[in-house]
Order: structure tokens, then sequence, then C-alpha cells
């Protein structure tokens, strides 16, 4: 009987001290829940750490591969930081089941793709970071399941395609950072959802094109960076369709072919109150090539000056030819009248 009551304390004993073993590479403190095992390194996950682990750092290691459930023996984990690493593969499901994770830090790898299953298991993540890896494109199945999600960094990759959808589920985030990539166009659909959206950076990209209704679901955006792209006009429409409170928005550095219709939109939309165009001063042109280099605050005032100068000419031949119209209508009727006059004196005469 003594025994048998024993027994299960020896087992938990046991059981403890075997699973709070650290890894040798790493350093541990229980206290303060953290397993500290940065520049070690590491070509593969380190095999042990303790369950009660919170804050796993592992950046600048030399991991390659991320397997499937890798940290499925640290549940518990809050943030985990493996950037500058070496990691080109990312196993679907690799961080299932960390239920608790809110920071996930990848930036400084060589990931040039997230499978469909690269989110599975992170429902409560804050904050994903990728910025400085490969990435070509973003699809929809790209970030499922991260219906909690503040913040994205996805700056310094390659992507040049963001699929319609891309950002599926992310109704709560607030930043979104896209800068230093090869985006070209900006299609109707690619930011549908992200109604929280306060701070969209898309400064140095390719960007070209913004389709009308493209920033029409940012209903919250207070920030939108495109400077340093390559856009030579842009439509009123594009910026009134944002439905914010107040939107700051930068446009330097883009070739700006200047002329009437550029000096309208900019125009129209420093009437709209709730835009703040913040950098519109700095705004240079590059077409037509007379005004090279000229800040379109320079020359906006004359930028419609041959169009008003050929509107003056059309009105004027239009007035002139209907003057002479006229004119020559009065002396038909004269004609006409002393025609019939004369006509009748000459009946009186008879
Ligand atoms: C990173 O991995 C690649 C292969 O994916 C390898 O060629 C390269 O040497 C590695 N770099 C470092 C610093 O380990
Ligand atoms: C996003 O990543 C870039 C590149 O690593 C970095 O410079 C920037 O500070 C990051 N921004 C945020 C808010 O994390």
């Amino acid at each position: 009987m003594r025994l048998l009551w024993v027994i299960p304390l020896l087992v938990e004993a046991h059981n403890k001290s075997f699973l709070h073993h650290c890894a040798t590479d790493c350093n541990c403190q229980e206290e303060l829940r953290t397993a500290n095992c940065s520049q070690a390194f590491l070509r593969l996950l380190p095999s042990q750490l303790p369950p009660y682990t919170e804050h796993l750092d592992l950046s600048q290691n030399q991991l390659t591969h991320i397997p499937r459930r890798a940290f499925q023996t640290t549940r518990r984990l809050k943030t985990l930081f493996l950037n500058d690493n070496n990691i080109s593969s990312v196993a679907d499901g690799a961080f299932s089941p960390l239920e608790g994770l809110l920071k996930l830090d990848l930036s400084r790898n060589r990931i040039a793709a997230l499978g469909e299953g690269f989110t599975l298991g992170m429902g409560c993540l804050k904050e994903l970071l990728l910025s400085e890896n490969r990435l070509v494109s973003l699809d929809t199945h790209s970030f499922q399941h991260l219906d909690g999600l503040l913040r994205l960094n996805l700056s310094h990759n390659a992507i040049h395609l963001v699929q319609v959808r891309a950002f599926g589920c992310m109704g709560t985030l607030r930043r979104l950072y896209l800068d230093s990539n090869r985006i070209w166009s900006l299609d109707n659909g690619v930011f549908t959802t992200l109604k929280s959206l306060e701070v969209l950076h898309l400064q140095r990209n390719n960007i070209s094109l913004i389709e009308i209704g493209a920033l029409t679901p940012l209903t919250s955006l207070a920030l939108l960076n495109l400077a340093c792209n390559q856009l030579t006009s842009i439509h009123f429409k594009t910026f009134l369709s944002l439905h914010t409170y107040s939107t700051h928005i930068l446009l330097e550095n883009n070739p700006w072919h200047c002329d009437c219709d550029l000096q309208r939109v900019f125009r129209k939309l420093h009437s709209i109150r709730r835009l703040f165009l913040d950098d519109y001063h700095n705004l240079r042109c590059t077409e037509p090539p007379e005004l090279q280099g000229y800040g379109l605050t320079e020359v906006d005032a004359e930028l419609c000056i041959a169009e008003m100068v050929t509107v003056l000419i059309i009105t004027v031949a239009v007035v002139i030819t209907v003057v002479a119209a006229l004119v020559m209508a009065q002396r038909r009727r004269r004609k006409k009248e002393k025609h019939w006059t004369d006509g009748a004196s000459e009946l009186s005469y008879d």
C-alpha cells in the first residue's frame, strides 16, 4: 500500500527533471520563462527545452528548415524569434499547436513561399515579421487563420503579385508594411476586409496603376505611403473613395507626368478636407521633357494655360461665327423687307 502511494511521486519527480532539461546551447531561466539560444551556431532546433518556456530566442543561428510541429513540447510559447537564420523551408503546421503565440519573427531568412498550412495553429498571433526574405507572391492561402493579427511586416521581399483577398480574414490588422517590394499594380479587391488598417506602407515598389476601388475598403486608414513608385498620374476617384476620418498620403519620388489633368486632380484632392497631401510641395515632374525636374507647385499655375488659350480661341471663334450669322440674317431680312416695300409701292402706283 505504502509503495503504491510513493510511485506517482517518483514518476512526477522524474518527469520534472527530464522535462525541465535545458539544451546545452541555450540559457533557460524558469522564473522569466525564457530560453535563450541566440548565436549558438545551431543547425538544428534544440532537442530539449523546458515546457514552461514562453519566450524562445533562436535568432542568429544557422537553421535551414522548420519541420511540422517543431515546437509541440513548448506549447506555452508567447514569443518566438527565428530571425537571422538561413531558413528556406517551413513545413505546413510548423507552428502548430502554438495557440498562445503572440509574436513570430522570421525576418532575414530565405523564405520564398508560404505554404497553405503555414499559419495553422497560431490563432492568437498579433505580430508576424517576415521582412527581408524572398517572398515573390501572396495568395489567398498565405495568411489563413490569422484572425487577430495586428501587425504584418513583409517589407524588403521580392513580392510582385498580391492576389485579390490575399489578406483574407485580417479584419483586425492595423499596420501593414509592404515597402521595398516589386508590386506594380493595386487591383480592386486586394485590400478587401482590411477595415481596421491604419498604416499602409507601399513605398519603394513599382506601382504604376491603382484601380479606382482598390483603396475603398480601407475605412480606418490614417497613413498611406506611396512614395518612390512609378506613378505618372492618378485618378481623383481613387482617393475620393477613401471614406476615412483623416488620411495622410505621401506621393513623392514618382515620375509625374505634369499636365493639366494632373493639376486638376491635385486641385480637387486639396479641396477634400479629410485628405492631407503631406509632401505635395516635393512632387517633381518627369514628363513632358521641357518640365523635367521642375516641382509641380512651380509649374501648376501654367499647366492649364495652353488649354485655357485653346478654349479662349474656340470661344472667340464661336462668338464671331454667331455674330456674323446674326448680322447676315439681319441684312437678308432688311433686303427682303426693302424688296417687299419696293414691290408694294410699285403696286400702289398701278
Ligand atoms: C544557407 O543555406 C544555403 C542553402 O540553402 C547554403 O548554400 C548557404 O551556404 C547557407 N548559408 C549559411 C550562412 O549558412
Ligand atoms: C519592418 O521590417 C523592416 C526591414 O527589416 C524594418 O526596417 C522595419 O523597422 C520593420 N518595421 C516594423 C514596424 O517592424
